[in-house]
């Protein structure tokens, strides 16, 4: 009898599939390899937070909370104050710091970049609307229906972009054009199946490839030093030679775009 309560929970385990809202932080890696894929990482003797005269590409240096490219001199610093920036592109005064928008563009067509906070519905630019701009924390703007909206990409189910569904690893029903949780079996190859998103975004549900299909796993004892942090997206680090699950949970859906793009990164190099 006991032996087959045993056997019951062991299944019942066995059957439980992962699902995991951590989020790796620097001090977390303890390999220089995961370390280096990581923009916002820095090795020396073990793995830490770049400060922001450790970013040299402007791209890299805006992305970081706190750090603007400072383009007098040329280096990546503190960011000070909204209306010392000057950029090329509106949308770019956001990237400086998210309580930037642009100014009224110059003759020269650049913009200076002032206090305040981005209002989808006033955008009438569809590729100004479209670029990546938030209105908040979790509403990004996005232009459809011949006007720039906000959406809330807190969850799956209020996404109601088809491309920004599938960036978020939700799922895309064309039958109902809705977005809803994400499902390992819509992976159809063994390179697609890492992790999709759950209903939260931010919550991942990981995948494994199995007997020719892409199925939720219940372990992660497949994954290697190589693609341990990439195949769950950012959950898990390479600790002590094994794949393990990280103790931060600074998960916003903005630090999930930011690991989707570092993941699209990391497997470029
Ligand atoms: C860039 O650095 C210079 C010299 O320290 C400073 O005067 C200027 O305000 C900085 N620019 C920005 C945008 O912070
Ligand atoms: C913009 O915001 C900063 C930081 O909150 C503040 O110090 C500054 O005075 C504001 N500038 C204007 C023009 O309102
Ligand atoms: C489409 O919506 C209906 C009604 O809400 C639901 O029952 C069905 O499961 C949905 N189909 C898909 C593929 O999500």
């Amino acid at each position: 009898m006991i032996a087959i309560i045993y056997i019951l929970l062991l299944m019942d385990l066995s059957f439980a599939a992962i699902s995991t809202s951590a989020f790796c932080e620097c001090s977390e890696f303890k390999t220089s390899i995961e370390c280096a894929q990581q923009y916002n990482c820095k090795w020396s003797t073990s793995c830490k937070d770049k400060i922001c005269s450790d970013f040299i590409e402007e791209s890299e240096c805006d992305r970081a909370s706190d750090c603007a490219w400072n383009d007098t001199q040329k280096k990546c610093a503190q960011f000070t104050s909204c209306s010392n920036y000057k950029v090329n592109q509106a949308s770019s005064c956001q990237l400086k710091d998210a309580t930037c928008i642009a100014g009224d563009p110059n003759p020269d067509g650049s913009y200076i970049c002032q206090n305040g906070t981005i209002l989808c519905s006033q955008i009438s630019d569809q590729k100004l609307c479209n670029s990546d701009l938030y209105q908040s924390q979790h509403e990004m703007c996005t232009y459809s229906s011949s006007s720039c909206q906000s959406v809330d990409i807190s969850k799956c189910s209020t996404i109601t972009e088809q491309f920004i569904c599938t960036s978020l690893k939700c799922s895309w029903s064309v039958t109902n054009l809705s977005c809803l949780e994400g499902t390992c079996s819509s992976y159809s190859s063994p390179d697609m199946c890492s992790y999709v998103s759950a209903e939260s975004i931010g919550t991942k549900i990981l995948c494994k490839w199995m007997d020719n299909s892409c199925i939720e796993a219940n372990d992660v004892f497949a994954l290697t030093s190589s693609n341990c942090y990439i195949n769950t997206g950012g959950s898990y680090a390479w600790i002590d030679g094994q794949c393990k699950e990280c103790h931060s949970t600074k998960f916003g859906v903005l630090v999930a775009l930011n690991a989707i793009f570092s993941v699209l990164l990391a497997l470029m190099l």
